[in-house]
């Protein structure tokens, strides 16, 4: 976080990560969010979800599954194999029993506001907390999870840093009588995991590739089109995910020509950010604007979040060049203030608070010995089990609905006047 904070003057996220402030203490909930997940249930999370509503890109269909969401349908049933005992009645643990959160680095807005909701929020229900960042790594998660179990926590919510390296910690949780639930990111070849919760992050990808072409038209009504491809940190579940989900639109324009990838870098491999890092993301657009945009018009480039996506429009600036179409995730502040401002060209929303309290909701029926709703009993393979998800609906946001999309909330609306 130090050197990210050194890099990044200009994003929010240092100086949030920093000084804790930020949208946060908009209370969850308050009344008039949108609820939750409607219509994602039959949406095998791998395929063509959303597919169909805008433009004429479409063509996400096979995408296969590298979301881990694919396939694996037999698993059906509902909720997972470690279900709190019986149904109403039986209290499955204490109501004011303590509940761990072990949550990642701070790489993004969204995992800060989290974090205060969490603690806030937990309170409110009635639970104890104990909400973490493991801003050292992995082996700092590991610990913390251990520590968790060792407090007695009844439930472990974890967004993982690394979600294959926590296996023998998740399954110390389980033996531990612990429910856990793999929040945001999916936690990958385990069977210590009990529930997801998460907003439809093959979803969020598409939506992307399909905001990448949409504002590319918007300026020039004709291809072809040269594009970059980032995506984000392959340690993270969900970076193959929003690729994959971008890929799916993107890759057919590719295919026809529509679409050319200058530095011919269109693998996950070749186009990923260590620890999403801007100063990563910054120092390979400088190289790629160096090597291969001296002549050529740099027309779009795909970037899987806010915070990469103003790293690349910095390195883009510094260069002298046009700002292409970017797109980007998580509704920053700062980055909705570029998009307001015409650089970036959208984001996506994502409601933490929206998460959090499904979360929550979803641990006080757990709490009461009750099933939690799950949206998504089937898509979600981690490899080892199919876990059952309880999905959210991302929303894409450009200047064009900035202002509708953020009408409910404080910090962002002020932003779109
Ligand atoms: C989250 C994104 C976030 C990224 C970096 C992902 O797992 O889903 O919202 O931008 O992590 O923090």
């Amino acid at each position: 976080m130090r050197t990210f904070a050194k890099v990044l003057a200009v994003t929010a996220v240092a100086a949030i990560a920093v000084t804790g402030c930020g949208r946060s203490n908009t209370t969850t909930g308050g009344g008039a969010a949108p609820t939750s997940a409607p219509a994602v249930s039959d949406v095998p999370a791998s395929g063509a979800s959303g597919a169909s509503d805008t433009s004429g890109t479409s063509g996400a269909s096979g995408a296969s599954g590298a979301s881990g969401a694919s396939g694996a349908s037999g698993a059906s049933g509902a909720s997972g194999s470690s279900e709190p005992s019986g149904g109403s009645g039986a209290a499955a643990f204490p109501a004011d029993a303590l509940i761990g959160v072990a949550l990642p680095q701070k790489t993004s807005e969204n995992w800060v506001l989290a974090e205060n909701l969490f603690k806030t929020d937990l309170a409110a229900a009635g639970f104890k907390a104990d909400v973490q960042f493991a801003n050292g790594g992995v082996s700092e998660q590991q610990n913390q999870i251990t520590a968790m179990v060792t407090k007695g926590a009844k439930v472990i919510v974890v967004g993982a840093i690394d979600g294959s390296q926590l296996g023998s910690q998740l399954k110390a949780a389980k033996d531990s009588g612990a429910i856990v639930i793999a929040y945001d990111r999916l936690l990958k070849n385990t069977a210590a995991v009990d529930y997801y919760i998460a907003y439809d992050n093959f979803k969020v990808g598409v939506l992307q590739g399909k905001a990448l072409l949409e504002g590319m038209a918007k300026k020039k009504p004709k291809g072809p089109y040269n594009i970059e491809l980032f995506a984000g940190s392959p340690d993270d579940a969900n970076a193959q995910v929003f690729f994959d989900g971008a890929m799916s639109i993107l890759k057919p324009k590719i295919d026809d020509g529509t679409l050319k990838v200058t530095s011919g870098q269109k693998d996950f491999q070749q186009v990923v950010t260590q620890g999403w890092k801007a100063e990563n993301a910054q120092k390979r657009m400088d190289a790629l604007l160096t090597a291969h945009y001296t002549s050529a018009v740099l027309d779009g480039v795909l970037s899987p979040n806010d915070t990469l996506a103003r790293a690349i429009i910095t390195s883009v600036k510094a260069a002298g060049k046009p700002v292409p179409v970017v797109t980007g995730q998580d509704s920053e502040v700062e980055s909705v203030k570029s998009i307001m401002a015409g650089e970036q060209y959208s984001t996506i929303n994502k409601d933490t608070r929206n998460l959090v309290k499904d979360t929550i909701t979803m641990l006080t029926t757990l709490q009461k010995g009750g099933k939690p709703d799950i949206n998504d009993p089937k898509s979600y393979n981690n490899g080892v089990k199919v876990v059952p998800a309880h999905l959210l609906p991302p929303l894409i946001v450009t200047k064009e609905n900035a202002k509708e999309a953020y009408a409910n909330d404080p910090t962002l609306s002020p932003l779109t006047k």
